[in-house]
């Protein structure tokens, strides 16, 4: 008897051999560069008879790529987000959408720390001036900065990642306030937080961390007019997706002292080319999308996106499917 051949798979971006044996093993991979965005040429030359399709957060998956994979029974993206993928045309198709919660909040919520610790504490400016000869003396009144006890943390998006975020903040000292689309009665009970609506988180926290999908409704959520309600000693922390914030609004305002300071590991555009304004500003500071990177966030990343890839390809429901619906 003939041995069934393998699925075809194409993986967008190539990972560590060790991450992807199991995905080598059991199909037949064609994989896209290191550093890669999107398909290459290659890899859509495959398309048409792929089964299975492994994603990077960045990597855009609509409609054109899906009319022309008219074979494919699984898309799985390693990352939480799937803001890259149209998820209403993919459960149109009968295709399955996974994605791997879960495994990065503890990661993105120590991310969320540093950055908030130290952007409150002014740590690379103070770096910086050291390094440049500017550490004189022991100076009295340099670098100062905003003390976490008695200050008031708003998260916007109490989920797995915000309320994690909130979890590491209480013992500071923190006075906690809240949004989210549904109550949470019992994370204000478990962490003394109080659950505000929208208008009054902004103009009440001294530290505003975003921890909301990106959607439609969260678009550009941090514009303009937002940043004109904050606090002028305000401290913006964004690790959720770059356009929840209004990338030239946020500018005006950093350089212009609306608000102190902003912590991002998100931007938008991303990445964010190394002239780009936000980069000049010292009271701006950004790290490349690192809020799941560490190793075992980032390998486990990789084998849940594995196992919703082969649950997929044998007709067996994803463990961790952002469609469920499809399934109806
Ligand atoms: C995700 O998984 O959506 C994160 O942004 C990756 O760090």
């Amino acid at each position: 008897m003939a041995a069934k051949k393998r699925p075809l798979v194409i993986l967008t971006h190539a990972l560590p051999p060790d991450w992807i044996k199991e995905l080598e093993e059991k199909t037949r991979l064609v994989i896209g560069p290191e550093g890669g965005e999107g398909l290459t040429q290659e890899l859509e030359s495959n398309l048409h008879q792929a089964e299975g399709l492994l994603t990077l957060l960045m990597d855009p998956v609509k409609e054109d790529l899906l009319e022309n994979a008219p074979q494919l029974k699984v898309v799985s993206n390693m990352a939480v987000g799937v803001d890259n993928i149209d998820i209403s045309t993919c459960t149109e198709r009968g295709i399955p959408v996974g994605h791997t919660p879960g495994i990065l909040t503890a990661g993105t919520a120590d991310l969320t720390l540093a950055l908030l610790l130290s952007v409150a504490r002014r740590i690379p400016e103070a770096r910086a001036d050291a390094q440049a000869g500017e550490w004189n003396s022991w100076n009295p009144t340099g670098w100062l900065g905003t003390d976490l006890k008695g200050a008031t943390a708003g998260i916007v998006g109490m989920g797995k990642i915000g309320s994690a975020v909130a979890r590491r903040l209480k013992p500071f000292g923190v006075d906690l306030i809240f949004t989210n689309r549904s109550p949470k009665p019992d994370l204000e009970e478990a962490l003394e937080a109080e659950q505000v609506p929208y208008s009054e988180i902004v103009p009440r926290s001294d530290f505003l961390c975003l921890h909301v999908p990106l959607t439609e409704e969260t678009h550009h959520m941090i514009d303009r007019d937002t940043l004109r309600k904050m606090k002028e000693s305000a401290i913006l922390i964004n690790v959720a997706r770059g356009p929840v914030v209004d990338t030239d609004a946020l500018v005006t305002a950093l350089r212009e002292n609306w608000i102190r300071a902003a912590g991002l590991d998100v931007t938008d555009p991303e990445p964010l080319p190394p002239e780009h304004p936000l980069y000049e500003l010292e009271n701006c500071l950004i790290t490349p999308h690192i809020g799941s990177a560490t190793h075992h966030t980032r390998r486990n990343m990789a084998s849940i996106a594995s196992q919703n890839l082969f649950a997929g390809l044998e007709n067996r429901k994803l463990a961790h499917c952002v469609n469920p619906e499809v399934y109806d």
